[in-house]
C-alpha cells in the first residue's frame, strides 16, 4: 500500500497472506505440476554438494518476460505486459558464466539465453538447402548459430540451466512459489532476480466468462482485481534466506528512484534495479538501503551490454550476503 505522499506503508502479513491464499485458491491448477516438481528436484540435487558432485553451486531463479491476464477461461483474448525477455536471457548467460545454476522462469516466445544474436525467424533465415535433401547454415549466421547451440546445449547438459515456461499470471506465480519452496533449503546460496513484468490486475478465474466474450453485446465492462504482490511473502516465508532482487520499471524518470526506494523498504528486497523504459539497455540504477549505483553499458565496446557489469556487481553483493547475517 502507498500513502498519499508516496511513502511505503507496511501492510500486515496476515492481510497479504489472505489475499495471496485467495489468489491461489481461485487459480486454475497448474498443468504439468508433477513434471515441474520432478525437474526442480533433479536440478537441485545435481547442483547440491554431495560426495560425488563436489562443491555446491549457487542457484539463481531468473524471471523473464511479461505475464498475461486471460479475459476468458477458454482464452481468446488477454491483457499482456511489456517485456521482450532480453534482460532475463542475457543475465542468465552471465550468471552461468559466473558459476551459478540458473532456473530460467520465462514467458513462452520471448528471448532465450544464447540465442539473442539470432534473427527473428532463425529457422527460415539461418538455414538453406545445399541440394534436395541437405541443409546448411547460411554464412552470415554461422557464428551466431554455433554460439546458440554450443552455449545452450553445454549449459543444459552440465545441469546449469533449467528452463520453465509460463504464459499467464496464474502459471507464473504458482511456479515462482514452487521454485522458492524447492530451493529454500539451500539458504543464502540462492538468489531471486525478478526481471519479469508481472501483471498488476487480473480477472479471478471464478468471475471469468467461460466462452469467448461476444462483441454484439456492446461495450465491454469488466472489473479487474489487484494481483497481490508476492514479493513480501517470497522474502519472509517462501525463501527467507535468499538474496532477493526485484526490478522497478517506469517511463517517468522523476518518480523512478522514489518508487524503487519504496519497493526496497516495503518488500524488504536486498536490491531493487531501477530502469527507465527508453534507456533500459544503456543504464540501470542499483538501489540498496545505503547506495544508488549507476551501472552503464561500456559504449566504447561494440556489442557490449549493461547486464555484464550489472551481474558482476550483484554476484559480489550476493557473496557479501552469504558471509553476512542473511537478513
Ligand atoms: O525484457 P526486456 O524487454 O529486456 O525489459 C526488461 C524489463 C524492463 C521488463 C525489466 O528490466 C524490468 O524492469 N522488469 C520489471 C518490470 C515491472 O513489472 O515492474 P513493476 O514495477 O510492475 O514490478 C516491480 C516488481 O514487483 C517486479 O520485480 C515484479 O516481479 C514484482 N511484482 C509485480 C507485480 C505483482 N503483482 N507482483 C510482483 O511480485
Amino acid at each position: 500500500m502507498e500513502s498519499t505522499n508516496g511513502t511505503a506503508i507496511e501492510v500486515p502479513l496476515g492481510q497479504v497472506n489472505a489475499e495471496i491464499e485467495s489468489f491461489f485458491e481461485s487459480a486454475p491448477p497448474l498443468k504439468d505440476s508433477a513434471d515441474i516438481s520432478k525437474k526442480l528436484k533433479e536440478f537441485i540435487e545435481l547442483n547440491s554438494a554431495t560426495p560425488g558432485n563436489g562443491s555446491a553451486r549457487r542457484v539463481v531463479c531468473v524471471s523473464s518476460g511479461g505475464t498475461t491476464v486471460p479475459l476468458e477461461q477458454r482464452c481468446v483474448r488477454y491483457i499482456d505486459n511489456f517485456s521482450s525477455g532480453h534482460r532475463g536471457a542475457t543475465s542468465t548467460e552471465y550468471f552461468i558464466n559466473a558459476g551459478y545454476a540458473v532456473i530460467y522462469l520465462y514467458r513462452r516466445g520471448t528471448f532465450q539465453p544464447y540465442c539473442r544474436s539470432l534473427p527473428d525467424d532463425p529457422l527460415l533465415e539461418c538455414f538453406e538447402f545445399i541440394d534436395e535433401s541437405d541443409i546448411q547454415v547460411r554464412q552470415p549466421y554461422s557464428e551466431a548459430v554455433k554460439r546458440a547451440i554450443n552455449g545452450h546445449h553445454t549449459a543444459v547438459a552440465a545441469g546449469h540451466l533449467l528452463k520453465l515456461p509460463f504464459t499467464t499470471i496464474f502459471e507464473y506465480l504458482q511456479m515462482l512459489q514452487m521454485i522458492a519452496i524447492s530451493i529454500r533449503n539451500l539458504g543464502p546460496h540462492t538468489m531471486f532476480y525478478l526481471a519479469a513484468a508481472v501483471s498488476d490486475f487480473y480477472v479471478p478465474w471464478k468471475d471469468m466468462a467461460e466462452h469467448k466474450i461476444q462483441s454484439a453485446s456492446g461495450p465491454l465492462d469488466m472489473r479487474l482485481v489487484q494481483v497481490p504482490k508476492m514479493l513480501s511473502v517470497l522474502r519472509k516465508e517462501w525463501a527467507p534466506m535468499a538474496f532477493c532482487i526485484s526490478f522497478k520499471l517506469e517511463t517517468d524518470s522523476e518518480i523512478l528512484l522514489q518508487k524503487a526506494d519504496m519497493a526496497l523498504k516495503k518488500y524488504k528486497m536486498h536490491v531493487v534495479v531501477a530502469n527507465e523504459l527508453l534507456t533500459r539497455k544503456e543504464e540501470v540504477i542499483v538501489v540498496t538501503s545505503d547506495e544508488k549505483i549507476h551501472v552503464c553499458r561500456d559504449k566504447t565496446r561494440p556489442g557490449s551490454d549493461v547486464e555484464k557489469p550489472l551481474i558482476e556487481l550483484l554476484v559480489e553483493r550476493h557473496s557479501a550476503h552469504i558471509k553476512g547475517p542473511h537478513a
